[in-house]
């Protein structure tokens, strides 16, 4: 049959985002990103989204259009992230998307965020299996779920009692004096570096910790104090053997619960979404380790791991599909909307 011609609208964070997808297929994805403005602070601004997101809202919105090909009034629905994220951000896109389904007269879907960056994987794989177990690694997130149904039954197992994994790379990049975002210049430095030089802490690995759950504040301050002791030393600071070795101890503990999680509960296909699964070592270790347990591995290109409309659009496309109700025109945004 037809497949439902859904348009997506983030703003969770400081990517506005809209894509635009016939069921399965991305048709338009268009970012843009206020990234830049917030680099100087070491982190994203609050503030600085929610103006950021209104000057781009209806500029990135035709652009999608533009790129598809369509006009608005072509469109079965239209998706938004209604959370978790910045309440002050989420709110420009929740309106947007209320002010665009009410003028056109479509349907409006409220979606999760985290749910949206599983359910982008189906725009490069096709749909997803169920189930299919979940590693939501990003700045805000760093989460294991259990996906049976992608719109409707998403079960967290476990999830970061501190820091997110991507929180991590950003501040260990502070330490180095690498810039923000961290992620993507620790990655780079780290293919230079010796992932075996120095021994960091995997934290909750031990066995009475839960099975499930992260912690990355212990490790963020064992690199600090590592390169504080090697600064006040006098000595050169072996910036891409830090930055390997953090980036293999990060990884090392996502990929072993990940698998751990899918072995315990039967599940034989694994997928990992978020900013932090366009890293190049996570990748690599996550295709090694699946392979030896003979689970299946789906991970997003990394331009649809970063934060995007047509994950958005892809998830709000599945509940058309689905035969999902429609929110109701006074949907509102929820900073911390569970799955
Ligand atoms: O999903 P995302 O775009 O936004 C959130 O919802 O948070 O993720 C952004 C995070 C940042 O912390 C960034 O440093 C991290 O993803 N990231 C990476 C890489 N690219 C982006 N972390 C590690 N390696 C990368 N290549
Ligand atoms: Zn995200």
């Amino acid at each position: 049959g037809d497949e439902p011609l859904v348009l997506g609208i983030e703003t969770s964070c400081d990517e506005t985002g809209v894509g635009i997808v016939r069921g399965t297929t991305l048709l338009a994805d268009a970012v843009a990103s206020s990234v830049d403005e917030h680099a100087r602070f070491g982190g994203v601004v609050p503030e600085v989204a929610s103006r950021a997101h209104l000057e781009a809202m209806v500029p990135t919105v035709q652009r999608a259009l533009d790129q598809a090909g369509l006009k608005a009034s072509d469109l079965d629905g239209i998706a938004v992230t209604a959370g978790p994220g910045l309440a002050g951000a989420l709110l420009v896109g929740v309106s947007a998307a209320k002010a665009y389904a009410y003028a056109l007269g479509k349907p409006l879907y409220g979606v999760n965020h985290l749910a949206s960056h599983i359910c982008v994987d189906q725009l490069e794989h096709g749909r997803l299996p169920e189930p299919t177990m979940a590693l939501l690694v990003s700045g805000g997130h760093s989460s294991l779920l259990l996906t049976e149904d992608i719109t409707s039954d998403v079960r967290p197992l476990g999830a970061t009692i501190d820091d997110a994994a991507g929180e991590a790379f950003d501040k260990v990049a502070r330490v180095l004096g690498l810039g923000f975002p961290g992620g993507p210049v620790v990655d780079r430095m780290a293919r230079e570096g010796d992932p075996e030089a120095i021994r960091f802490p995997r934290g909750l690995t031990g066995p009475r910790d839960a099975e499930y759950d992260f912690s990355f504040s212990g490790l963020k301050t064992a690199v600090a104090r590592w390169v504080e002791q090697k600064r006040r030393a006098g000595e050169q600071v072996p910036v891409a053997d830090v930055a390997a070795s953090f980036q293999e101890a990060v990884t090392d503990v996502l990929t072993r619960k990940a698998v751990k999680a899918c072995r315990a509960n039967g599940v034989d296909h694994l997928m990992i979404g978020g900013g932090v699964a366009a890293n190049s070592r996570l990748r690599a270790m996550a295709e090694e380790r699946c392979e030896r347990a003979g689970i299946r591995l789906r991970v997003p290109r990394p331009g649809l791991c970063t934060d995007n409309g047509a994950m958005v659009a892809a998830l709000g496309a599945e509940m058309v599909w689905r035969g999902r109700p429609a929110s109701a025109i006074d949907l509102s945004a929820d900073s911390s909307l569970p799955v």
